[in-house]
């Protein structure tokens, strides 16, 4: 069945994979004290495994009635999108399902999971320069998404790597007008991590129109938290499973809870230096242990490990001054 085909558990409850979020599984709450790997291995690897499921769909989140996970993007607050002018929000078919950052100007950086069972693209569309998305539709900048090009190290239905390379890129019909709404965020590079820019307790901002109440309805303001960057090691300590967290992930949270991303907020940016003019994205928001969990970091695609795929498939410069020899150095 659908619900459980998503459902990662771990002993504590579910591991949200992707759009599994934006359904509320918790009260399936399937096998606590299994094997999470085995469980895991056990629900991607169904045949039954619809191929529509991975699709976020805002409508039908239900409200999780799990006493032990915290209301989402608890201590976030709303922005005005000029404030961090790269966050997008991605729609499909009507739905709002996803965040996103743009890169260029024809260019859209999000998850791998919030695209990867979309066939129609012309289905999606980004809205850039929306802060409310209930009144600024009408006035952001719209557009078409032409091409959907997802990281082929992405596989969900994979108990192995179902978690990981959870990034993905969308090219646009044609270019946005960059103002003070709709800016590019430069991509972090080796270099800025070996600078130490997602070196642990370094704040970093995620933001994003995902549920903002424990009834789980998604916020029309755009909202932002800034939080800590946790190190791999102590969130895989929290996850307890080294293919949970991996060195193509980042992990950031409050360690007391209460501050996170969650459903909806897939996609979107996990920035550094955000109150600077030279803001980094860091990290996309992938998945999590419920959200704001104490001791359940948020779990982000790691940004700076797809820089040379990124621009391979853009042909973009990018942008903050790494040449080609700091991207022929990308490990990645
Ligand atoms: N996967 C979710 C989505 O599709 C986002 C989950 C982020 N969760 C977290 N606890 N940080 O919107």
């Amino acid at each position: 069945m659908l619900l459980l085909a998503f459902s990662c558990s771990t002993k504590s409850g579910r591991t949200d994979l992707a759009t599994d979020t934006l359904i509320d599984t918790s009260y399936v709450d399937s096998a606590s004290g299994g094997d999470p790997m085995a469980e895991m291995a056990d629900s991607f690897g169904s045949s039954e495994l619809p191929q529509q499921i991975d699709l976020p769909r805002l409508k039908s989140i239900r409200r999780d009635r799990s006493p032990e996970r915290q209301p989402p993007i608890v201590g976030g607050e709303t922005i005005p999108i000029n404030l961090i002018p790269w966050q997008v929000l991605l729609e499909f078919d009507g739905d709002d399902i996803c965040g996103g950052s743009i890169i260029a100007d024809r260019w859209i950086i999000t998850a791998c999971h919030c695209v990867s069972s979309i066939n129609d693209v012309n289905q999606l569309a980004i809205f850039a320069g929306l802060t409310n998305k209930r009144q600024d539709k009408l006035t952001a900048q719209k557009r078409q998404v032409v091409q959907i090009v997802r990281h082929d190290g992405y596989d969900r239905n994979n108990p192995n790597s179902a978690f990981d390379n959870d990034i993905a890129l969308l090219k646009l019909d044609r270019a946005l007008d960059f103002g003070e709404k709709v800016t590019p965020i430069r991509l972090a590079t080796p270099a800025d991590e070996r600078a130490g820019i997602t070196s642990p307790d370094k704040k970093v901002r995620v933001s994003g129109w995902g549920v903002t109440t424990e009834n789980g309805t998604p916020s029309n303001p755009v909202r932002f938290v800034d939080i800590d960057v946790i190190s791999n090691t102590i969130a895989a300590s929290q996850y307890n499973r080294p293919l949970l967290v991996t060195p193509n992930m980042l992990a950031a949270g409050n360690p007391r809870g209460g501050q996170d991303a969650c459903q909806g907020d897939s996609g979107g940016p996990l920035a550094a230096n955000f109150n600077t003019n030279n803001p980094v994205l860091v990290g996309v928001v992938s998945y999590g242990e419920g959200c704001g969990r104490a001791n359940y970091a948020g779990i982000y695609t790691r940004v700076s490990k797809y820089i040379e795929w990124i621009q391979q498939t853009t042909n973009i410069g990018i942008a903050g001054g790494s040449d080609r020899r700091t991207i022929a150095r990308a490990d990645q």
